[in-house]
């Protein structure tokens, strides 16, 4: 199931396939349809763990706007997957924690 019309990136039908890659695994996806639609469709649901409990979080409300959602992408930590539009080659890690406790965002 791929999503063909998000309300904040609008109409994402119609991307090319691409590849992306989840820890290090390549996987298939659509460009323009949001990070979290490429790794829900790849059977991923854990997309971070919480700091404390290190409890799995994955996507919630998928419109940007809790903090379910946050990977690291292209290095960057706490990037909401579900706002977040597929291109090429992307790199995409679990997030473990906060931004700041986490070793892979490069700060
Ligand atoms: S699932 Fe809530 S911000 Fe992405």
């Amino acid at each position: 199931m791929r999503v063909i019309y998000h309300p904040i990136l609008g109409d994402t039908k119609g991307g090319r396939e691409v590849t992306i890659f989840f820890n290090g695994k390549p996987l298939d996806a659509r460009e323009g349809e949001p990070v979290a639609a490429a790794l829900l469709a790849a059977g991923i649901r854990v997309f971070r763990k919480t700091r404390k409990r290190g409890e799995g979080r994955g996507l919630f409300c998928a419109i940007g706007r809790c903090t379910d959602c946050m990977m690291v992408v292209d290095g960057t930590a706490n990037t909401r997957t579900c706002i977040t539009p597929v291109r090429e080659g992307m790199d995409v890690k679990t997030q473990f924690g906060l931004e700041e406790r986490n070793p892979s965002c490069g700060k």
